[in-house]
């Protein structure tokens, strides 16, 4: 085959960012509003990478993009891929904004080197490779990102036990917005770390009460009880900042929706930083606060009704 391609979209965590590293559930879905195309072919003098990001040689690619050059040692060395090649990597996912951007890079690249070389993509096989590349972008990732990235449908997802498909199926909008201002997963997932000597108790009590918020929120959505899914996001909230994974950008993104009629509203993803989510009880009102978050300053916006995925 002369070109692989290959796409992935990003994801959202709708609950339990951060309390997921330390094995507390959490629900997220491929995030169909965003996404990378990856394409792959021989190329003539040198390996050469093409993206938004850095276009060069391969053999002169930033450090900031060691997930890649990782990864594709892997594959280099797995399929045997004819070297020189051309990597050409497209995409609309903002970059460290929760939306998880370097799994869905590795996904991307994983499955247009199966594509070319011909070889059939299964989810397992694909997460082998992904999986090399975030314990670089991460340092100590739980897993959704890749997981949610690499499949079709909304999982509800536990480090070590692994993930299992969720409908998420209920009467309401789903507003992100993007504060412009670039995450900080690993440093957040760090600093949290540290609380986590500093202060063993507390933190693990609040971690605690994520996981419980993520099994609540499941039940709201189970049930089709918005109202509820909202509450759980607000008390969530409420968490992740005290763990001191929020900033003013997205605590002034997320007290606008609320001041709007969000039913609840929330960072998602990484935080300090990146986007924030917000529950519509309607389209109406979601294209309303849409609106609303781009004139208090959001990047950008999408919508995501939450019963299309009823049939998936
Ligand atoms: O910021 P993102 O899109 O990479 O999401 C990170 C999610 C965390 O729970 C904060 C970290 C993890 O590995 O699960």
């Amino acid at each position: 085959k002369s070109i692989g391609m290959g796409y992935a979209s990003g994801k959202i965590i709708l609950m339990g960012e951060h309390s997921v590293v330390y094995g507390e559930p959490a629900i997220a879905f491929p995030f169909s509003g965003t996404g990378i195309q990856a394409t792959i072919r021989k190329h003539k003098l040198e390996s050469w990478i093409e993206s938004s990001f850095f276009h060069g040689p391969l053999s002169e690619a930033p450090t900031t993009m060691r997930n890649v050059t990782i990864l594709l040692w892997y594959l280099v060395k797995h399929f045997k891929i004819p070297e020189p090649f051309y990597l050409k990597v497209e995409s609309s996912i903002p970059a460290e904004r929760g939306m998880g951007s370097s799994a869905a890079v590795a996904v991307a690249i994983t499955r247009a080197v199966f594509d070319w070389m011909e070889e059939p993509t299964t989810q397992k096989n694909v997460l082998y490779f992904v999986n090399q590349a975030e314990a670089v972008a991460h340092g100590n990732p739980s897993g959704i990102d890749a997981t949610t990235i690499s499949g079709t449908e909304p999982i509800l997802y536990q480090k070590e036990i692994g993930f299992q498909p969720f409908q998420l199926n209920m009467d309401a909008y789903l507003v992100v917005a993007d504060t412009g201002i670039k995450g900080q997963t690993r440093k957040a997932v760090r600093d949290i770390a540290k609380l986590m000597e500093l202060r063993p108790r507390e933190t693990a009590k609040q971690i605690k009460s994520l996981g419980r918020l993520t099994q609540q929120a499941q039940q709201a959505i189970l049930k089709n009880q918005p109202h509820i899914l909202g509450d759980c996001m607000n008390q969530a909230q409420g968490l992740l900042r005290l763990l001191g994974t929020s900033n003013r950008h997205l605590d002034h993104l997320i007290e606008t929706a609320l001041n709007h009629e969000a039913l609840g509203a929330k960072l998602t993803g990484g935080g300090r930083g990146g986007c924030m989510i917000a529950l519509a009880e309607n389209e109406t009102s979601g294209r309303q606060l849409q609106q609303i978050l781009l004139a208090a300053g959001a990047r950008n916006t999408w919508i995501e009704g939450l019963g299309v995925y009823a049939h998936v």
